[in-house]
């Protein structure tokens, strides 16, 4: 039989002793451990008659109890030396200037992009997705754009080899437009449907105003009974909210476009005084101007056909406006090709705060 009572000064000895951690822990162990003493001890309790138990509990538990306290009470005070050694020795030079922080920003093309998506979401339409890499038969021949057709030659096509085709035997190349996804969401979706696709388009184009790379934002949406008026009403509903004023003026201009019959030209007044700016009132005033911005119109029945819709049931609209020219517009920056050059002094003057969130309720072309 051992001697609870000595063991458990001889224990606590050695914790007041201990001078580190590991020696804490070494001690720990030898009492509490598995393997410890006082475990053992305790175990032992479990073979005695209910009267050898009362006799030798209380020591043992009055044991593991003190033994217990003075290890916690021990690692409290090894922690708070090693932390006040620690910020002894660690000097921080408050003299010295606060780093500057890296800031990004969020370019204005993807806050325009949210902002359209915020716009259009509470006008009832779903995001829609297409690939950039697409084959001619989404990007043109079920946009009514047979391989005769003129249109083709016009959109400066960016394709891939002759020998790069789809398992459907289709010309791969890169989309020059976001109608395909017109296509892409009927077929998957049916009708009726109600929805924007922005996204990144490319042609093979380079000046002021042109790059290779562009964006777009398409429009689509195909119910019963749908007529002009609804597309008219619905871009300058659009128009308004995104602009954030009443007054703009839509101009639509005959127009023809392969996929759409009738087929509008959509322009905007806008005024070139302290950089290109939508204006209010009309484009024809005096240092005003009209800036096209998209095409639109009545969906061909020809394209409701190839995508799989009965034209006499179904009727609709559609719009693809350029992203990159309406968020010129609505910020007055004059030049294209910075929004693609990756300038950190232009994208920290017309970048945004991630903070600036586009929400109807607050404006959603507010600046923090
Ligand atoms: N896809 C046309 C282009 O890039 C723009 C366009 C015109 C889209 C009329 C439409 C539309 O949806 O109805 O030039």
């Amino acid at each position: 039989m051992t001697d609870i009572p000595s063991q458990t000064e001889s224990a606590l000895a050695a914790i007041a002793a201990a001078d580190s951690l590991d020696a804490l822990e070494a001690e720990r162990l030898e009492t509490l451990g598995k393997k410890g003493w006082v475990s053992l001890a305790l175990k032992t309790l479990g073979g005695m008659t209910p009267e050898e138990r009362s006799a030798a509990a209380p020591a043992i538990q009055s044991a593991r109890a003190r033994v217990a306290e003075a290890l916690d009470m021990k690692k409290a005070a090894l922690e708070a030396a090693a932390l006040a050694e620690q910020l002894a020795r660690e000097t921080i030079d408050l003299t010295l200037p606060a780093p500057a922080a890296p800031r990004g920003s969020v370019h204005p093309v993807s806050q325009v992009m949210d902002e359209l998506a915020e716009i259009f979401a509470e006008l009832g339409f779903a995001v829609a997705t297409g690939p950039e890499i697409e084959d001619d038969w989404h990007n043109f021949t079920a946009l009514n754009m047979d391989e005769t057709h003129p249109a083709r030659a016009m959109h400066d096509t960016f394709y891939f080899g002759h020998n790069q085709r789809n398992a459907a035997g289709g010309q791969m190349l890169l989309r020059t437009h976001t109608s395909p996804v017109q296509i892409r969401a009927m077929i998957d979706q049916g009708a009726p449907i109600r929805i924007i696709a922005p996204g990144r388009v490319y042609r093979s184009d380079s000046d002021a105003t042109h790059t290779p790379m562009f964006h777009q934002v398409e429009g689509l949406v195909i119910d019963k009974g749908i007529h002009l008026g609804h597309l008219k009403w619905t871009l300058e509903t659009f128009f308004k909210a995104f602009f954030e004023r009443e007054d703009i003026v839509l101009r639509l201009r005959p127009s023809y476009f392969p996929f759409t019959e009738p087929s509008v030209e959509v322009d905007v007044g806008y005024s070139n005084e302290g950089g290109r700016r939508v204006v209010g009132g009309h484009g024809d005033a005096p240092g005003h101007a009209w800036m096209e911005i998209g095409g639109s119109g009545m969906v061909n029945a020809r394209v409701l056909e190839f995508a799989g819709l009965d034209p006499k049931e179904w009727q609709g609209f559609a719009f693809g406006l350029g992203i990159d020219r309406i968020a010129m517009l609505k910020y007055g920056m004059n030049d294209l090709r910075a929004f693609f050059d990756g300038d950190p002094r232009w994208l920290a003057h017309y970048g945004f705060s991630p903070f600036d969130q586009p929400t109807l309720s607050a404006g959603v072309g507010a600046r923090a």
